[in-house]
């Protein structure tokens, strides 16, 4: 029943989790035979992986199902999938919602898409959000880049802040082992595949959950071993890692990405609050003062580190001073990037519960003054590299310019410079930074640093 030519489409929303699960469920719907448009209105099997982690990335998702239930209705044959955060959050309530869904999935059963998709095919409406053990990926995922790879290391999130819905989305922390992210790695460097990003909600929490682990805190797998155990794959030039929790983050971690040539020096630390009672609040476990020791270590033994993190403004119970003292925080830090967010509150989390709820106004008046610091931060930040040389790992042509092609540079800027991409593809290309702008980078090549395999 499955095959015959038959097409999918998948759009993804949120997290980098997310776009890994995507990229698990096209490889097993292209092992099945489907294959991919980009058009979601021609394809006859439609898969929206969903976000809700903020109200209105869980609305997106409604209008767009709203339009394909309309598609259905003249072409029953069309099979339409709701996976990820919000089919795991409002479960069977989704079908009362869209009743012309066939298959409602949690982000627990990516890996099981063949199984679930054929008891749809079947004739079976289908809802799967139970928690389960997550199966080890036997599947070939279908990756956007041919260069950059994610990898999960851990599924889930053991933490309980107060305005947060992945620990009910994501479910417990499900780690997987050292030899089985050393095997997807070392299959990507043979693929050709030149960076890795190690994912994780809560990166640090590695291990904890691995047989053999102990509970007092010395477990023998930790994220910092896993980054031993796979730093020399061969072939992987770069690695990376998200999302680090203050809390957990070890000067020993530091050290081993100091001492690790591969591992890149950009480090994705949110710390949502300045203030320490929206902190606590938050139930986060630490103070802006323990965030910035951390980051005063981060910089001593890596002084050109980037800094990158999250933010909320307009928690509930936020007064105009302690949102100050996230403008203090951001200004003494210079973050080379700030992703912030207004508090949307979230069901099922404590925080959407309380009466201290501020305006739209006011969360969006701070929203807005916050952004406006975070630029002028990020653009003196960038400014350090002008005339520097810097690596720049070549992904793709710069979209706006064909005749310039575009990477990274280890720090994570996003950065331009003349070429031909077919020759310079996965190529890590010495480039003197010419002009810089807050978030990205423009210049010249210096000589290319590793011959293409
Ligand atoms: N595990 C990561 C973050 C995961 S969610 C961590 O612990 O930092 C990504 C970001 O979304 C969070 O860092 C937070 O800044 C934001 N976020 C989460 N819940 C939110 C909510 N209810 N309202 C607004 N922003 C939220
Ligand atoms: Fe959410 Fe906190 Fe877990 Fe991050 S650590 S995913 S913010 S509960
Ligand atoms: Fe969104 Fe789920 Fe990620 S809620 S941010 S897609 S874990």
């Amino acid at each position: 029943m499955a095959g015959s030519a038959r097409q999918y489409h998948i759009t993804t929303f949120g997290c980098q989790m997310n776009k890994a699960d995507s990229e698990r469920m096209a490889g097993i719907l292209d092992t099945m035979g489907l294959s991919w448009t980009d058009d979601p209105y021609a394809a006859d099997v439609v898969l929206y992986n969903t976000c809700t982690i903020r109200d209105n990335a869980e609305q997106k998702v409604y209008s767009y199902l709203g339009r394909q239930a309309k598609r259905k209705h003249e072409n029953p044959e069309l099979t339409l999938i709701v996976a990820g955060c919000v089919a795991q959050q409002e479960g069977e309530a989704l079908l009362r919602r869209v009743p012309e869904l066939d298959l409602v999935m949690g982000p627990q059963h990516a890996n099981r898409l063949q199984d679930l998709l054929e008891q749809v095919f079947d004739g079976n409406q289908v809802v799967a959000t139970e928690e389960v053990d997550i199966m080890e990926d036997i599947t070939k995922p279908r990756r956007d880049s041919t260069i950059t790879a994610w990898v999960n290391v851990i599924y889930g999130c053991n933490e309980r802040c107060t305005y947060c819905v992945v620990p009910g989305v994501r479910g417990v922390e499900q780690s997987r082992t050292p030899e089985a992210i050393r095997a997807e790695m070392e299959e990507l460097g043979r693929q050709g595949f030149k960076e890795v990003t190690l994912l994780g909600q809560n990166i640090d929490a590695y291990g904890r959950d691995l047989p053999g682990s102990t509970t007092d805190g010395r477990h023998q797998h930790t994220f910092t071993d896993l980054l031993y155990f796979v730093h020399d794959v061969p072939s992987i030039e770069r690695i990376r890692f998200a999302t680090s929790h203050p809390r957990y983050f070890t000067e020993r971690l530091i050290r081993a990405c100091a001492e690790l040539p591969k591992v890149c020096e950009h480090f994705h630390i949110p710390f949502q609050s300045g203030d320490n009672d929206v902190l606590k609040a938050m139930a986060r476990g630490y103070t802006h003062e323990k965030y910035r020791r951390i980051i005063d270590t981060v910089r001593r033994y890596m002084p050109d580190a980037a800094i990158s993190a999250d933010a909320i403004v307009g928690f509930p119970g936020e007064t105009e001073e302690q949102f100050q003292h996230t403008l203090d925080l951001v200004n003494d830090i210079a973050f080379d990037q700030l992703n912030t967010a207004a508090y949307s509150p979230r069901p099922g989390t404590p925080a959407a519960l309380w009466e201290n709820q501020l305006s739209e106004e006011v969360k969006s008046d701070r929203l807005q003054r916050l952004n406006h610091l975070v630029n002028t931060k990020a653009a003196e930040r960038s400014q350090r590299y002008a005339g520097r040389i810097e690596e720049v790992l070549v992904e793709a042509i710069n979209p706006k310019d064909p005749t310039q092609v575009m990477g990274r540079t280890r720090g994570n800027r996003l950065a331009f410079f003349a070429g031909d991409f077919a020759t310079l593809k996965g190529e890590l290309v010495k480039v003197k930074i010419t002009e810089v702008r807050p978030f990205s980078l423009t210049g010249e090549p210096i000589q290319a640093l590793v011959t293409a395999g």
